[in-house]
């Protein structure tokens, strides 16, 4: 039998999530660049979707892989040994974070996340109603699909979570709809999947007031704002609100698989007792993904948060040098930005000259008529008067 090539292998041996997979074949990476075969080279504009936010291969993240690889992968399931990457990573996370945010609790994955913190609210609350907002993305699994918009994936999957209602973001009347029967909402304090849709002046504030009012935990899910993306380590800094449960992935393990649900301890603690093992994983808090992390977090902390600090600046640059007359809208938050385009086959053609062009973007789930310009936080200025020119000459 013929052999068949490394393409025809892909496709025949490895599931597919579109019936028109990209199919770049990736040989390295190295800060923004994606190297292919042939050794063209990609700029990677939204950071293998916001977790590479301080580049590919970052050699100080390298070297903490390697090091605790040489000393333990995996030893046991989560939460039994003590593993001290886990334990001084959760103490920096959490160093960083409000006082009632002090208890983590690692996963594999932003889903895996979204499920814990549901749980953990349901547990807390001894309520059984969950709310989301409309257009909002939380994961894949179950449960997390329940919180997603859109008939089809309810037609093809459900059924899916009963008691889930979903309001829509930025409507400070549905926020009534929040009552002494709902759990938690868990919100994006600034929606990715919908196109980088902000957060109104207030909005946030006026959800915080009335999950105290009904005793509703309030659960922000920061997997795509977290870590600088939006200009502040975390997005809810910005806007002067603590929620009860955060939840973060991505860029949390510095590029390996993690994510966490972080809460008080007194919270995290009813997870443990009645029945136990509330919540169990085997290899969440994988501890060379928490290596990973843990020096991904120290790179951001390091000089003042230096990297952090730089992020609005260049943003600016971004909306300074977007000047192409197709541009409806440019939504942005930090380097974490929607640039809305007349239509979705607009958009989609634009998509492909970048690609072409050696730029790697994408569209969003909610919003096919945008694109998605997330660059790991590093891009340098002349890189993005680079990006900038490109997507002026293939978007006009
Ligand atoms: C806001 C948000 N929450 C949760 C998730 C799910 O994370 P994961 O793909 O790691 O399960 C995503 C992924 O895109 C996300 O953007």
């Amino acid at each position: 039998m013929k052999n068949l090539n490394i393409k025809q292998l892909f496709l025949k041996h490895l599931a597919q999530t579109s019936e028109y997979p990209l199919m770049l074949e990736a040989e390295s990476a190295d800060g923004i660049y994606i190297y292919d075969q042939s050794r063209k080279s990609y700029i990677d504009l939204i950071s293998g979707i916001a977790v590479a936010n301080l580049g590919h291969n970052h050699p100080e993240i390298k070297s903490a892989i390697k090091k605790q690889v040489d000393k333990y992968t995996h030893l046991m399931v989560y939460g039994e040994y003590i593993q001290s990457i886990q334990v001084e990573f959760a103490k920096l996370l959490t160093d960083h974070l409000p006082k009632m945010l002090n208890t983590v609790y690692f996963t594999n994955s932003g889903s895996e996340a979204t499920e814990g913190a549901m749980k953990l609210a349901k547990r807390v609350t001894g309520r059984k109603e969950i709310i989301a907002c409309k257009n909002a993305y939380h994961g894949n699994t179950q449960g997390a699909m329940s919180l997603m918009t859109g008939n089809d994936y309810i037609d093809q999957y459900g059924p899916l979570l009963p008691n889930i209602k979903l309001i829509e973001f930025n409507n400070l009347e549905h926020i009534k709809q929040i009552s002494k029967s709902t759990a938690c909402i868990i919100i994006e304090p600034i929606q990715g999947e919908a196109g980088v849709v902000l957060p109104q002046e207030g909005y946030l504030e006026a959800l915080r007031k009335r999950c105290n009012q009904t005793g509703t935990l309030l659960i922000f899910d920061e997997a795509q704002t977290g870590f600088g993306r939006t200009g502040s380590l975390f997005a809810f800094e910005q806007f002067g609100i603590v929620p009860d449960i955060l939840l973060l992935a991505k860029a949390l393990g510095g590029g390996m698989p993690l994510g966490a649900f972080i809460a008080s301890n007194e919270m995290m603690q009813s997870l443990s007792n009645h029945p136990a093992l509330g919540h169990i994983t085997t290899f969440g808090g994988h501890p060379v993904s928490c290596a990973a992390g843990l020096a991904h977090l120290k790179l951001l902390l390091k000089n003042d948060k230096k990297i952090i600090q730089e992020v609005q600046p260049k943003a600016d640059l971004f909306k300074k040098l977007l000047t192409s007359n197709t541009i409806v809208d440019l939504r942005q938050k930090g380097l974490m930005m929607a640039l809305e385009l007349e239509n979705a086959e607009k958009n989609h053609q634009v998509i492909q000259r970048c690609y072409e062009e050696g730029i790697l973007t994408d569209w969003f789930l909610y919003a096919d008529d945008c694109l998605r310009i997330a660059p790991p936080l590093t891009i340098s200025e002349e890189q993005i008067e680079q990006v900038c020119k490109t997507l002026n000459a293939v978007s006009s």
